[in-house]
């Protein structure tokens, strides 16, 4: 911990905060955790970034002059009369960026990493005092272990299970801001569940940059890889739907997959990401897998689980990518059939060994090729929600819809469902679908609440 030059706009205590979040669901976890911090050492949420004496800017640095967004957003912060809030910058920039935040926006008071941020009390108080402070720490004592117990929480809710990757994708920074592969314990996992569905939650997505990757001992003290503890939360009271994201291929076990088969609260939804249906990206991309392992993967899924839905993550215009290489990603597209997916152009990322290979393809290719690799996932994905018409489905009522008398809720397929009901947020309830666009769903009630 560092502490950097004084900044004289800042000498009181905030007392109103609002957490902006970006990118992935993890990120999304760590700003309900700050949050949760925040309120539990004294401070009130505030409804908007005007109303906030502190706002913390979650960033995310995945993709995409992740960078420059965040400094145009710091540069917004400033108000009508001048004055500007306490700022704080967390999340994935914080880390890949570090001290030299500070320096470049003279409005920032608090720079502070993914793995550090359970010291935020201590790092506001330093900065209520003029100081400027940066925390990018990998500290050996887990933020988890001093963070607030969960509080409210609507019907489906984040919990990370596992942080870090030993992957390294020759494309991708989190094995540099996320640190190291790390499971949390057994019985912390177990807790944390137990206070969500005590606080509301009806579903709970189990979070990890590779969650099945996750390893731990249970009571007994038996190793345990994600399938033992997707059975033991399949035992607990009050939660009706697992789900977990996002995975590896080469981490995904067969005991795994069979869980796939036989616990009834696992939601038949496979994410799992290839990035690519080229043999050469692949190795070029250091996936160590290769496109027929993970097309096996996904058979076997299937055969344990007929009507799981699969969906991933592809990268188009990997450096080198020729049309021949991308024509291999539609295939595998075509092959696999996807629920859902997203898709991304490449974006090189400093610090990581693709952003200087040679041959990086040009923008108006990048352009062309995702067009084509959406319209194509787009189809697939009409198509898998019109499976669903004229039948009889569980659903989960997560919000308010646009119009009254509606909700917005989720499918087992995770597919966004409006449902025609009076009927409370967290009720699950079954529908007939009556509608399937390529985004969402539409249905009527068809008898009340189920489990
Ligand atoms: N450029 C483009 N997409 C990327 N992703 C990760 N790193 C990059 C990058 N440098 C995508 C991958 C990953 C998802 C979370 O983001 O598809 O699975
Ligand atoms: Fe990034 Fe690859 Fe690790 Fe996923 S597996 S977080 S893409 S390095």
């Amino acid at each position: 911990m560092a502490g950097m030059t004084a900044n004289p706009d800042q000498t009181a205590s905030p007392k109103r905060y609002f957490v902006k979040s970006y990118g992935c669901q993890m990120n999304a976890y760590d700003g309900e955790r700050m949050g949760e911090l925040l309120g539990s050492s004294g401070m009130e949420a505030a409804g908007s970034v005007d109303e906030a004496d502190l706002v913390l800017l979650n960033t995310c640095h995945i993709r995409e002059r992740a960078v420059d967004k965040v400094y145009s957003e710091i540069g917004r912060m400033r108000r009508e009369d001048g004055s500007s809030p306490m700022l704080a910058v967390a999340g994935c920039v914080a880390q890949a960026e570090g001290a030299e935040i500070g320096r470049r926006a003279r409005e920032v008071d608090i720079v502070v990493g993914p793995q550090a941020y359970h010291r935020l009390p201590e790092l506001i108080a330093r900065a209520a005092k003029g100081e400027r402070v940066i925390d990018t720490d990998m500290p050996l004592e887990s933020k988890f272990d001093v963070l607030p117990k969960r509080q409210r929480q609507g019907p489906s809710a984040f919990l990370t299970v596992q942080e870090g990757c030993d992957k390294f994708c020759t494309y991708c920074v989190v094995p540099y801001t996320r640190g190291a592969e790390v499971s949390r314990p057994w019985a912390a996992v177990m807790d944390e569940a137990r206070a969500l569905i005590d606080a509301g939650a009806k579903e709970i997505t189990l979070l990890g940059q590779n969650v099945n990757a996750w390893t731990g001992t249970d009571e007994t003290g038996r190793e345990q890889g994600l399938d033992g503890l997707i059975r033991a939360l399949d035992r607990l009271d009050g939660l009706a739907r697992i789900r977990y994201t996002t995975s590896h291929p080469m981490d995904m076990t067969e005991g795994l997959i069979r869980a796939h088969g036989d616990v009834e609260k696992l939601m038949p939804f496979l994410h799992l990401p290839v990035q690519s249906g080229s043999e050469r990206i692949l190795r070029a991309m250091n996936r160590s897998h290769d496109r027929d392992t993970y097309v096996r993967i996904i058979e076997r899924a299937r055969a344990v689980r007929p009507d799981i839905a699969v969906s991933g993550d592809f990268i188009v215009g990997f450096p080198g990518e020729t049309d021949r290489d991308f024509e291999d990603s539609l295939q595998i597209i075509r092959d696999v059939d996807y629920a859902m997916a997203f898709s991304f152009k490449y974006s090189p990322r400093p610090g990581t060994p693709a952003a200087t290979m040679g041959d990086q393809i040009a923008d108006e290719v990048m352009t062309e090729r995702l067009r084509l690799l959406q319209e194509l996932l787009n189809v697939q994905q009409h198509r898998f929600n019109q499976t669903t018409l004229g039948r009889r489905i569980p659903i989960l009522l997560e919000r308010p819809g646009k119009k009254p008398g509606q909700k917005i809720g989720k499918s087992p397929w995770l597919q966004s469902v409006v449902v025609d009901t009076d009927l409370p947020v967290g009720a699950l309830v079954e529908v007939d679908i009556t509608s399937a666009g390529p985004n969402s769903l539409g249905a009527t009630l068809a008898m009340e609440e189920a489990a």
